[in-house]
């Protein structure tokens, strides 16, 4: 069964819109373009985060426009005309008629008058930038997103599950994405949120490794940082283990750091810690284990190891929308937030002053965060991570 938002729940979202805008003022959001790829072939089209948030509306050529007070109508939606001829090639097309009545907007006019009609609409009226507000609404999760969070969640922890279950050396970095993608593509998730991270060795030391096309060596751990979308919205997991199952000593030494930086990290989250807390506790931790280990030592940052972030919003899109700091100063959590926890350790090949030993050992470790009135919630708590958890999922 597919999970879907009501639709109350869109035109709840423009109601608020609508009263912080205020009257007298007008915002306009256009529809993601569609892109060609080459020939008559386009990219898999995915309407625009913001867009679908206020509008739910999936085509390509449409304009959204809020006036607060308009007598004629508030929300006026531009949308392509039905083509019964392009139609047979591509399928339905909503179409002005069934756009006002499904959709809720007041006014529903062919894309084509969207020029003409934007004199009048926009006469005596204030153009505002919808995007800070809008920003600021999908970053506090209603009930109804947090049920399609769950599910993008759960879906991607099946994803990593099989890949978990299925590696073994000599398969390519590419078998196990398709691993992955077998369980988003089956469960509904045609979409990544992002593009998968496969990454055996050395390349676990490359953050946005893409390639996914080497082979996986016997001794090497594997890098997979991959989340599916589900009904639009994003999950984003890592998880880093050996490919022949078992961790070797180096390995799991400096995969202990990076999860009790990751567990001390999310231990914290609740109402009132400010967003920048995860990091700082993350830094202290892989500072201490990294120093005990002798790797970082003479003044060396632990930026040569360690160069991102500890998280981001999480939600339609998989670095969210929504400000991380207001008026300078970082922002205290919230529940309805969700954010993602994932240090990392990364010793590149050929690290200066470092024991060969450790080279090409890359680990980041990831899951998703609900915000929640007493504390917070794991979304992704159910995916194996403890080095013996691990190695029992592979073992089976
Ligand atoms: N997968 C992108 C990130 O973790 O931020
Ligand atoms: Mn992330
Ligand atoms: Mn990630």
């Amino acid at each position: 069964m597919t999970l879907h938002l009501h639709p109350n729940e869109f035109a709840q979202r423009r109601a608020k819109l609508m009263q912080t805008i205020g009257k007298g003022n007008i915002g306009i959001i256009a529809a993601a373009p569609e892109y060609l790829r080459n020939g008559d072939t386009h990219y898999p089209y995915r309407q625009d985060s913001n867009f679908y948030y206020l509008t739910g509306f999936p085509e390509p050529e449409a304009m959204a426009v809020f006036a607060p007070g308009r007598p004629e109508g508030e929300y006026i939606l531009f949308c392509r005309a039905k083509d019964p001829v392009k139609e047979i090639w591509d399928g339905p097309r909503v179409g002005p008629e069934k756009a006002r009545v499904e959709y809720g907007a007041q006014q529903v006019f062919p894309i084509q008058e969207f020029e003409t009609r934007k004199a009048e609409l926009i006469a005596n009226r204030n153009v505002v930038d919808l995007k800070p507000h809008v920003a600021e609404m999908r970053l506090h999760k209603s009930d109804g997103e947090i049920r399609l969070m769950r599910k993008a969640a759960e879906v991607s922890m099946q994803g990593h599950t099989r890949a978990m279950q299925c590696c073994r050396p000599g398969l390519t970095e590419a078998y196990l994405e398709a691993e992955l993608l077998h369980e988003f593509t089956q469960h509904g998730c045609r979409a990544v949120a992002y593009p998968s991270i496969v990454a055996g060795g050395i390349n676990s030391c490359t953050l946005h490794y893409t390639d996914n096309n080497a082979e996986l060596r016997k001794g090497d751990l594997v890098l997979i940082d991959a989340g599916c979308e589900y009904q639009y919205y994003a999950s984003d997991i890592t998880r880093t283990f050996p490919i022949n199952g078992k961790f070797s000593t180096a390995q799991r030494e400096i995969y202990e750091i990076v999860l009790a930086a990751q567990l001390a990290a999310i231990e914290q989250i609740r109402p009132g810690l400010p967003f920048s807390e995860t990091q700082q506790t993350v830094v202290k931790i892989l500072t201490q284990g990294l120093t005990d280990l002798d790797i970082l030592k003479n003044n060396v940052d632990l930026k040569n190891f360690y160069m991102h972030g500890a998280g981001h919003w999480l939600g339609m899109d998989v670095h969210d929308a929504g400000a991380y700091k207001i008026n300078d100063v970082w922002r205290p959590l919230e529940p309805g937030m969700v954010i993602t926890v994932e240090p990392g350790i990364y010793i590149a090949p050929n690290s200066k002053d470092v024991d060969p030993k450790w080279w090409g050992i890359g680990i980041r470790i990831e899951d998703d965060v609900l915000v929640t009135a007493n504390g917070h919630e794991v979304l992704t708590a159910a995916l194996p991570k403890t080095v013996s958890d691990i190695e029992a999922l592979m073992a089976k």
